[in-house]
């Protein structure tokens, strides 16, 4: 039976992947590698456990000998690969632990991909997910292309972009078959409630404060995350080896006017007074370094490979905010505990 390892899926994203190739792909077997840092969530998959296809292996991608075991133990076809530490803030106030995952994590991956593959490529891909951060920060015109200088400003985006160009070497230097994205924003089910929409929907939901950063003038473009998952799924199987494809919704929107809908749609869920919500928005110091911009030219994987967002952002946004209020629970259960710390040391401060 042929092998598909994909690394962090047991976190937002990688979730939504595994869920897809488990049953998309019933004659391959398909490995979840995580180490369930914080971000990691076997919650996210109970639906899917069970299947005889689907294989969860804990483990660290720092840990290089056991990477290398892991590899030679399964000698997978195909390696998707999503684990990272994800969260910009955190990078901020804890840059190190950024450098081990996605950067040394990054290149154990690789060694091992090339230790088992030698020069047989045939059927074999490395899939490398990373972010349209990596390019920078726009002003009010142009989107970033694949062709657009990398420019990284935060110590996360930084960290991807140090995997990304090792992910390139290794296509240069050895030929590996590797296939690089990079996405815009994402949203949807099981995003961890530290990233702007979950967060705010807990704090609406609890009648907190909304954080705004700066002015609330930042723009960010939105994807919702099952059409960033086919988008991985199409690159994995027709991607070309050696090539960059940006991946976006076509979907700007300045965060406070983001907010400003999510707070209408949520007052008509919980069945709140019109402007209820809007009252909990407060601005508070801005983030470090906080990129004004991010807007992505997806033409090249349409025109390619015919890849195209499904979700408009308000069916999408809805289909979430019914989600985690559907999903109370599993909104309590991640936090509780270190959650409360995180979020005391992020905001009481600002
Ligand atoms: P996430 O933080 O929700 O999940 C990351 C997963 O990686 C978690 O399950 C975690 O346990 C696992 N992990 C972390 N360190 C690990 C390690 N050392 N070994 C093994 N597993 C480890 O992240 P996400 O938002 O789902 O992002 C997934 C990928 O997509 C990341 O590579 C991220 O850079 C990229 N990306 C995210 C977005 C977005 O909007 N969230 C957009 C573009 C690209
Ligand atoms: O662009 C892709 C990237 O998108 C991914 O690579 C990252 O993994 C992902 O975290 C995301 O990064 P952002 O920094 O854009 O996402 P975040 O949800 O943290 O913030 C979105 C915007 O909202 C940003 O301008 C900062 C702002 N913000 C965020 C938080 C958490 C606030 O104003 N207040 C907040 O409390």
């Amino acid at each position: 039976m042929k092998k598909i390892l994909i690394t962090g899926g047991a976190g937002f994203i990688g979730s939504h992947v595994v869920r897809l190739f488990v049953k998309n792909y019933p004659d391959f077997e398909i490995f979840n590698l995580d180490k369930l840092t914080y971000a990691g969530n076997l919650e996210n998959l109970k639906d899917i456990e069970e299947n005889s296809n689907y294989r969860f292996v804990k483990g660290d991608i720092v840990d290089e000998a056991f990477v290398f075991d892991l590899f030679k133990q399964e000698r997978f076809n195909k390696v998707i690969h999503m684990a990272a530490e994800s969260h910009v803030d955190r990078s901020i106030s804890n840059p190190t632990e950024f450098v081990y995952t996605n950067v040394i994590g990054t290149v154990n991956l690789l060694n091992a991909s090339r230790a088992i593959w030698g020069d047989d490529f045939e059927g074999k891909v490395f899939c490398h997910v990373s972010t349209d951060e990596v390019y920078g920060s726009l002003g009010s015109e142009g989107l970033f292309t694949e062709n657009t200088p990398y420019d990284p400003r935060s110590p996360y985006s930084a960290s991807k972009a140090g995997s990304d160009h090792f992910v390139r070497a290794y296509y240069n230097t050895y030929g590996l078959p590797v296939v690089i994205s990079n996405c815009s924003n994402n949203y949807g089910p099981n995003q961890f409630p530290e990233k702007l929409i979950p967060l705010f929907i807990n704090n609406i939901i609890n009648r907190k404060p909304l954080p705004v950063y700066g002015k609330g003038e930042n723009v960010r473009d939105w994807l919702y995350v099952e059409d960033h998952a086919k988008a991985v799924e199409l690159l994995c199987n027709k991607g070309k080896p050696g090539e960059t494809y940006n991946i976006g919704g076509h979907n700007e929107w300045k965060n406070i006017d983001l907010i400003k809908t999510l707070c209408q749609i949520m007052d008509k869920k919980l069945g709140r007074a019109d402007g209820e919500s809007e009252k909990l928005i407060t601005f508070v110091k801005d983030r470090a370094g906080h990129d004004m911009r991010y807007a992505i030219d997806a033409s090249k994987i349409d025109r390619e490979l015919g890849w195209k967002p499904e979700h408009r952002f308000e069916q999408g946004l809805e289909k979430t905010v019914d989600w985690y209020l559907e999903n109370e629970q599993w909104l309590k259960n991640v936090t509780s505990g270190e959650y409360l710390k995180y979020y005391e040391q992020q905001y009481e401060k600002r």
